[in-house]
């Protein structure tokens, strides 16, 4: 843990996260724990509020150098930016924005978060088939990933409400028109023969529900689950038990928590402490 406050001054610099909830978040700790080990005199606080506008508005007053977005303002926080840049604009969701001469720039850190952490698997995905479990905000934040940044053959969506996963599609064809992006129903999930699956849905998160049975599996897999809470999903139980190499949320987390540390003060978060730092107040909930 941080040994003791970062001492805050007349020149602390602040950053925030706004959304509802945000008690649990762990965005402050992460940040927090950054500002401290690298001595830069910030600080990170979350502001749980629904009313975006004024608290944009106060933000801008108060000179926030930048802040995280989260539930449920990351698609409505598009409305009140300068700018925002191509991914994020694709993706319809903003979830860092930095503030450059007086105006707010949004950044989806996402893409960046998830490519880094699927840096590992890079040889062990490039062209098999994927599928993405989900089609809302962070399935396309994925998928953009998946398509600019690896080699994947094929990438095949399910969904409980099959148009979001119809859009998605259509949003998205175009980008890389030799990487088929195909829906499938239920029916179709056991023979699909995909080497890499990605639950991108909310199915698991602070639950032991699971979109999949459990002989949906097998031990050739790579199975990633974007939740970090709980750390190992019913969805990555079932997985581990066959075999299969499993991922969680949380280097996502910290990567896409990095990219927007990066943003705000040019410099790179000490990703090691971090983790070190996460994995205890994770391991003492
Ligand atoms: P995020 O930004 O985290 O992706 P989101 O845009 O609200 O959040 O998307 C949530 C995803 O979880 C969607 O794919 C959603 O399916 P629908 O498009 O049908 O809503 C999926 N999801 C949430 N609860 C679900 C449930 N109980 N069963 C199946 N899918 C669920």
């Amino acid at each position: 843990m941080i040994d003791s406050l970062i001492e805050i001054n007349g020149s602390t610099q602040l950053y925030a996260l706004i959304g509802s909830p945000i008690r649990h978040s762990l965005s402050p700790l992460i940040h927090n724990t950054s500002f401290k080990s690298l001595g830069i005199n910030a600080v990170f606080l979350a502001f749980d509020s629904l009313d975006l506008k004024e608290a944009l508005s106060g933000f801008k007053a108060l000179g926030v150098g930048g802040f995280s977005v989260t539930v449920p303002h990351k698609v409505a926080v598009i409305n009140y930016l300068d700018e925002v840049s191509f991914e994020a604009k694709l993706i319809g969701s903003v979830n860092t924005v930095v503030q450059k001469r007086g105006k707010w720039i949004g950044y989806n850190t996402d893409v960046v978060g998830f490519t880094k952490s699927l840096e590992p698997f890079r040889k062990n995905i490039e062209n098999e088939k994927v599928l993405v479990l989900g089609a809302g905000g962070s399935a396309r934040a994925v998928v953009f990933a998946l398509i600019n940044n690896y080699d994947v053959g094929e990438i095949f969506f399910y969904n409980r409400t099959q148009e979001r996963a119809l859009q998605l599609i259509s949003d998205f064809a175009s980008i890389k028109p030799d990487v088929p992006l195909r829906f499938v129903s239920s029916d179709a999930l056991p023979n699909l023969g995909a080497k890499f699956i990605v639950n991108t849905t909310s199915v698991g998160l602070a639950s032991e529900e699971c979109l999949v049975r459990p002989d949906f599996f097998d031990s050739k897999m790579i199975v990633y689950d974007l939740i970090y809470d709980p750390i190992k999903t019913v969805f990555l139980r079932y997985a581990h038990a066959t075999g299969a190499v499993t991922i969680n949320g949380l280097d996502m987390l910290v990567e896409q928590a990095a990219a927007a540390f990066y943003l705000w003060t040019e410099n790179i978060m000490p990703i090691e402490t971090v983790k070190k730092n996460l994995l205890e107040k994770v391991d003492n909930q």
